[in-house]
Formats: C-alpha cells, structure tokens, sequence
C-alpha cells in the first residue's frame, strides 16, 4: 500500500497516468498515516485545509473573487473546511461560515474558536440567504466527502439542492458563484460519481492524498459541462491550465491567408479575451497584417498540454486599440532591434539593448512605436477538444445561429 500512495503521489505530476483510488483503498491509506506513519488527525485536517485554500487563492484571486462561503457538514470533511476559511482569511478572502451540526470535538470546537477570534461570521439557517448566488463569489462544499452513506437528511439535502441549481440552465445567464469541492463533491457516490447526473458540478474539486475514482467522471468532457457561452468556457479552461501549474496559458497560432489562399501560421501571445474577441499586439508591417488586410478571415489554435485540451477558433479580424502595452512594447523594441541588426554586428546590438534598460529603468512610458498596435477576432466558430486516455477524444463546437433574428451560440458534438 506504502508503493499505492508513492506511486499515486507521484502520478500526480503526468496527467496521462493518475491513478484514482477506490474507497477501500482510501481507508487502506488512512490507516497506514494514522497508523505506521504517526500522522495526528489534526495534522491531516490542517495538510487538507492548507491545500484547501492554497488551491482556491491559485486560481481565484482575492480582489475577484473576495466573498466566500465555506459549507461544512457533518461528515469528515468539515475540520477541512474550517482549516480552508482560516488560510482564506489570512490570504485575503472575507471568509463566512456555515456549520449547522457542529462536531463537538475539542479539535472542530478549537477551529471555531480560531475562527471567531480572527471576527469570521458563522450565518445560521435563517441568515443564510434563500438565492446563493447573489451574496457570494466562491462556495467551499466541505460538507460530505467521501463519508455519506445513503440520502443526505435535513438541512443538508435541501442545501445541495441549492448548490446544484446555482449552475442549473436557466441561471446561465446570470453570474453565479464558483464551487469548490471538496475531496468528492457532496452527494456523490466516491467511485461511481454523480450516478443520475443530478447533483453539485464543482468547477474545481480538491482531492486529498490523491484523486477518487469519482474525479475521473467529474473530468469526463460532456455537452452538460459546458457553459453557455464559449467565452466564459474559454476562461473557464485557461483558469484550469493556471491551476493545472501553466504559467503562461497564452500563446497561440495564429493562421492568416492571403487573398489567394497562401497560408501562414506563426505565435502570437493572447493580449486578452472578453465577449468581443480575442486580441493580440503586432506589427502592421509584419506579413499577417498584410494578409489581415487582405483576407479578414483568421484562425487561432491553443493547446495546454498538461490537461490535453485543445481550443480552435474562426472568425474574422479588425484592427482595435489595446491599453496598458508597456511590457510588450519593451519586448517588441528589443525584437525589432534584433531584427534590424541581426545581419550586423552583436555587440552593437547588447550595447543598444544596455541603452535601452538604462533609458526606460526609471519606470517612464515607453512611447508606443507607430506600426505596432492590437489586433481582435471575433468568433463565430470554437471547437473545444479534449483528449481522452480511451483515444475517444471529445470535441465540442460552438456556433452561431439566428434564432428569432438574435445570435445564439448552439453546441455540437463532432465526430470523428
Ligand atoms: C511564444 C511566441 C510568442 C510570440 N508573440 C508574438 C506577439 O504577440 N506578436 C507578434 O507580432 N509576434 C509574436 N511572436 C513572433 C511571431 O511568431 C512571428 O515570428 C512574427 O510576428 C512575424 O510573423 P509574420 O511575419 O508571419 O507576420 C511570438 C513568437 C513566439 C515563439
């Protein structure tokens, strides 16, 4: 069991072979740290919660996403949770509590105390408001891991029911609050997952020691997983390759064609993304922007390697203006010096670099060089592709449609 849990660890930095663990081997584990290995309860508690918080400030940032409610339950994840609302205050979040059937162990009893001393409300069932999604941007489910055993009772199932309908469809529309798992998201079955595909659907869920099998459905990729519009999918998959450990999830391919039917492909860094398009700096000299002006039509093509998802997008291209291009014009003024002396003589080129640094180290504005500016597309086609084990990929396309003369996005599975 000792190589189960190496070997699980270890898995853990290839995405292609994490192995899941089944429920008796999750009991297996806990025995040999709390045995063998001379793990405390609490230091296992304080390990959960630390990376609780630590995942949720890795993806969700506190100016963002400040207000969360951590949900702790009876099971055993609810020490977790308390520990994750602790390390979230201290991180920058406004942590609130809900914890309706307090274990009364001097272990939870001592969080409480923590917690309140650090002035973190706790809301009773009357105070805990009716619609979640309004008062909240993050809610923790620390409410059952992997100890449930049946239907969830009172107050618990009506409260599941309250998380599930957050990201129902016809809230779509509106923002609704990140989820959070916990270990195995409450009310489902740790090896079998959501079995009538009715329960919570976390966007993010933290597994402890290593992954359920129950995670492996949770990262199936399905029509039911996806949001309504492919903007916030988009985000939703770049938040993922962040947490994934991907520093820079923005380059990608950009693919031009001349106006008669030349293609070029080259990378260009994503300047950013909203509900008009994707937008990228360059030079209006360069040969895409000759070919821009000639054939609006472009593709771009991300990849994230460590999660195996692929995004493709179609649209056309206009030129628009872009803020804040100071450090990618000090990366283009380099670039264009290099191009420009590449055929002279190097040590020209260090000394004007040297030049460079000294001239704008004083933080002053890089004045922003004439044929240098941004770039958007606006899609009318992405395909969200994501790569299976089983060799089944699944691939996801978003369209546009006129419906009742208004543009709707409409999804299709495509095959093969
Ligand atoms: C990772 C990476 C990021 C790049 N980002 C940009 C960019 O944001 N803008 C740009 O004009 N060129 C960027 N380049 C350089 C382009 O790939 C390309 O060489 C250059 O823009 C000239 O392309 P063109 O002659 O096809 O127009 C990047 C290259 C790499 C490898």
């Amino acid at each position: 069991m000792a190589g189960k849990i190496a070997s699980s660890l270890e898995s853990l930095n290839d995405p292609d072979s994490i192995s899941y663990l089944t429920q008796k081997e999750v009991a297996e584990i806990d025995e040999i740290l709390l045995g063998d290995l001379g793990f405390s309860v609490d230091q296992l508690m304080e390990l959960a919660g630390l990376s609780v918080a630590t995942s949720i400030a890795e993806v969700y940032k506190p100016n963002e996403y400040s207000r969360v409610l951590v949900i702790c339950g009876p099971g055993n994840n609810d020490g977790d949770g308390l520990v994750a609302a602790r390390h979230l205050h201290h991180f920058g979040y406004k942590p609130v509590l809900y914890y309706p059937n307090r274990t009364l162990e001097a272990l939870h009893t001592g969080l409480v105390t923590q917690l309140k001393s650090l002035s973190i409300p706790f809301l009773s069932i009357e105070n805990l408001p009716m619609d979640l999604s309004n008062d909240f941007d993050i809610l923790v489910d620390a409410l059952f891991g992997f100890s449930l055993h049946g239907a969830p009772r009172p107050p618990f199932d009506g409260l599941i029911q309250k998380i599930v309908c957050l990201h129902s469809n016809d809230r779509i529309s509106q923002k609704s609050p990140v989820i959070v798992s916990v270990d195995v998201p409450s009310g489902w079955h740790v090896e079998e997952g959501d079995v009538n595909g009715e329960g919570i659907k976390p966007d993010m869920l933290v597994s402890l020691t290593a992954p359920k099998l129950c995670a492996k459905s949770s990262s199936e990729f399905c029509e039911d997983h996806l949001v309504a519009d492919p903007i916030d999918q988009f985000q939703k998959w770049v938040d993922d390759a962040v947490a994934a450990g991907l520093r820079e999830p923005n380059p990608m391919v950009l693919s031009t064609a001349s106006k008669d039917g030349k293609l070029s492909s080259r990378m260009v860094m994503l300047k950013g993304v909203d509900k008009e398009g994707f937008v990228w700096c360059t030079d209006y000299e360069s040969r895409k922007t000759r070919e821009i002006s000639e054939n609006p039509h472009a593709a771009l093509l991300f990849y994230w390697k460590g999660l195996n998802h692929q995004v493709k997008v179609e649209g056309a291209v206009q030129s628009c203006l872009v803020k804040n291009l100071r450090s990618i014009f000090i990366v283009f003024l380099v670039v264009l010096r290099l191009q420009q002396l590449l055929a002279s003589n190097w040590h020209v080129l260090h000394q004007e670099y040297k030049e460079l640094e000294a001239k704008f180290s004083d933080g002053s504005l890089i004045p922003k060089p004439e044929h240098w500016g941004g770039y958007r597309l606006k899609p009318v086609i992405l395909e969200f592709w994501q790569g299976e084990q089983s060799h089944l990929h699944d691939r996801l396309q978003y369209s546009i449609q006129e419906v009742n003369g208004r543009p709707v996005w409409k999804i299709d599975r495509l095959a093969p």
